[in-house]
C-alpha cells in the first residue's frame, strides 16, 4: 500500500496521521482508522471566485474501529484533515455527521474553513 506522506508533520498530534493522497484518505498507519473525502470543484459554483484554490474537500466518511472508539482518534484524523485544507486553500464540505455534529462544535476554529453554497468562498484570511 503506497504511503504518500505524513499529514500535519508541523503539529503533534497528527504525527502519525498518513495521507493517502490516490485514495483521498487520511489514515492511521495500520489503515484500520480512516477519513474519507472528495474533491469537489467549486469554480462552476457562484462562489467560485478568487485567488485561492477553486476546490473544497468533501469529508464523507470517518471510521475508527470499536475497539479504538472514545479516544479522540477520529478527532487527531480531523485534525489532519483541516489543516491540509487550510494548507492547499481549500474549503471544507463536512458531510459526516461525525465531523458536522460533534468535530466542528468542539473545534469551532475550524469554522471558517465550512463552504456553504452562496457564501463568498474566499471570506475568511487564507
Ligand atoms: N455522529 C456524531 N458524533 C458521533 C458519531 C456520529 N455518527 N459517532 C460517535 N460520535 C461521538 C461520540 O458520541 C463521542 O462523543 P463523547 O466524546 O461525548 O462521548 C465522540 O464522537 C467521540 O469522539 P472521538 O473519540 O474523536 O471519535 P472516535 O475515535 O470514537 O470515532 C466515529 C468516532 C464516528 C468515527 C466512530 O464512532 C465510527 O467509526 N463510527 C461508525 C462510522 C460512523 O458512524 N461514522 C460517522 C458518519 S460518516
Amino acid at each position: 500500500m503506497a504511503k504518500e506522506g505524513l499529514a500535519g508533520v508541523r503539529q503533534s498530534p497528527e504525527d502519525s496521521i498518513v495521507w493517502r493522497e490516490e485514495a483521498r484518505k487520511f489514515e492511521t498507519p495500520d489503515g484500520e482508522a480512516f477519513l474519507q473525502y472528495r474533491l469537489v470543484d467549486l469554480s462552476r459554483t457562484s462562489s467560485g471566485r478568487g485567488g485561492v484554490s477553486p476546490a473544497a474537500m468533501d469529508m464523507v466518511h470517518t471510521f475508527v474501529p470499536g475497539s479504538k472508539r472514545g479516544l479522540g482518534l477520529a478527532a487527531r484524523l480531523c485534525d489532519a484533515a483541516f489543516s491540509h485544507a487550510r494548507s492547499h486553500g481549500m474549503r471544507v464540505i463536512p458531510t459526516c455527521s461525525y465531523i458536522s455534529d460533534t468535530y466542528l462544535p468542539r473545534n469551532p476554529a475550524w469554522n471558517e474553513l465550512v463552504y456553504k453554497d452562496g457564501q463568498p468562498k474566499n471570506s475568511s484570511s487564507m
